[in-house]
């Protein structure tokens, strides 16, 4: 047995209780990586899925780094978050690159990787290669915030270095992979955020949150997010089997995603609908146009509330060359039904096309 108490009772506890995850039965680590990249987008739950269509789709980092990008985006499609995606694609195209196809086999070069930050390359270097480097992500700070009584705040850079170095001293140096999947499982089943299962936990009666009655303050995290509120008119240009899409460039979150004319107001009413220049143009095609202001949709992101309103414009076929033209030179493009569908587009649009609110 092992000498750090802490170590052998999460080890003990996870040998009972662990998930049969699929990418918890592998050293393989295009797998294992392949899979904390889409973890740290979402649950295990809605994970899962995207994790099996991507592994489906590119068996080998080689068939995700010879992938179109567009294929990658739409594989991606729903998580959000979209340089992750990007930054996915290259780094498997560095691998293959730089590395001949095999990913590094320890922490410091995993870190160099695209995308891949201490997080990513500690569960890297430790569930493949069984290096002993700590995990440390949102489940691991509460764990131990709680367990050793840690009041720093989580999101200030010092508090993740002093979280860093206290994980570092207690990850099992026999058993690391194991440790980490282990703290991350306690801190997703056992010791959650909101009601954790204190009365059964086999740390209570060394747990310094527990035994202070401070479960509920720990960890402590200062929100320093400011959220920005931003409108938005989509238009919804149909001609025949036609639609009028763009993909999105510039920087931005949705970078490389395809969407439709937007523009964007400073206002929360889209009453202000004669200020909208694109209306102007799309006059020469005498639209008949459906437009609901009442129609709106709320998209919630990290740092940002959109709220979107669509409009619809239904132009005659007779017009489609011209409307061609007038889409080319403004930088969009004509597309039928097929592609809309298949290309990579912004929750905020499926939702659109899905008719959900
Ligand atoms: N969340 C992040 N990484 C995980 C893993 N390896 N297993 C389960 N949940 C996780």
């Amino acid at each position: 047995m092992n000498n750090n108490h802490f170590a052998s009772i999460l080890l003990d506890w996870y040998s009972r209780h662990k998930r049969d995850l699929p990418w918890r039965n592998t050293k393989e680590p295009y797998i294992i990586w392949l899979s904390e990249v889409i973890l740290q987008q979402t649950r295990v739950a809605q994970g899962l899925p995207y994790f099996e269509k991507f592994l489906e789709n590119f068996p080998k980092v080689g068939d995700l780094a010879e992938a179109p990008s567009d294929e990658v985006m739409r594989l991606w499609q729903g998580l959000g978050y979209y340089s992750r995606a990007r930054n996915l694609h290259q780094c498997a195209k560095d691998i293959v690159a730089i590395y001949e196809g095999k990913f590094p086999d320890n922490y410091k070069t995993l870190l160099k990787l695209k995308g891949v930050g201490s997080y990513t390359a500690a569960a890297i270097a430790s569930f493949a290669f069984d290096e002993p480097v700590a995990v440390v992500d949102g489940n691991v700070f509460r764990v131990l915030a709680r367990y050793f009584g840690i009041s720093t705040d989580i999101a200030s850079g010092s508090g993740k270095k002093e979280f860093e170095k206290i994980a570092n001293e207690h990850i099992s140096k026999k058993y690391p992979a194991e440790y980490n999947q282990a703290i991350m499982e306690f801190g997703s089943l056992q010791c959650t955020p909101n009601k954790p299962n204190c009365e059964d936990c086999p740390l209570k009666l060394s747990c310094f949150a527990f035994n202070n009655g401070l479960v509920n303050q720990l960890p402590v995290k200062v929100n320093k997010i400011k959220v920005k509120e931003r409108y938005f008119t989509y238009f919804y240009i149909v001609c025949g089997d036609h639609v009028v899409i763009k993909q999105r460039s510039g920087g931005d979150i949705w970078q490389g995603l395809y969407d439709f004319p937007l523009e964007e107001r400073k206002i929360a009413h889209a009453n202000e609908f004669k200020e909208l220049s694109i209306l102007e143009k799309l006059g020469l095609f005498d639209p008949k146009i459906h437009f609901n202001p009442e129609t709106r949709f709320k998209h919630i992101l990290t740092h940002q509330r959109i709220f979107a309103n669509f409009a619809t414009f239904v132009i005659d076929e007779s017009h489609l060359s011209k409307l061609q033209k007038w889409a080319e030179e403004n930088g969009y493009e004509l597309a039928d039904f097929p592609k809309l569908e298949s290309v990579g587009k912004p929750r905020l649009i499926m939702k659109f096309l899905n008719g959900e609110k």
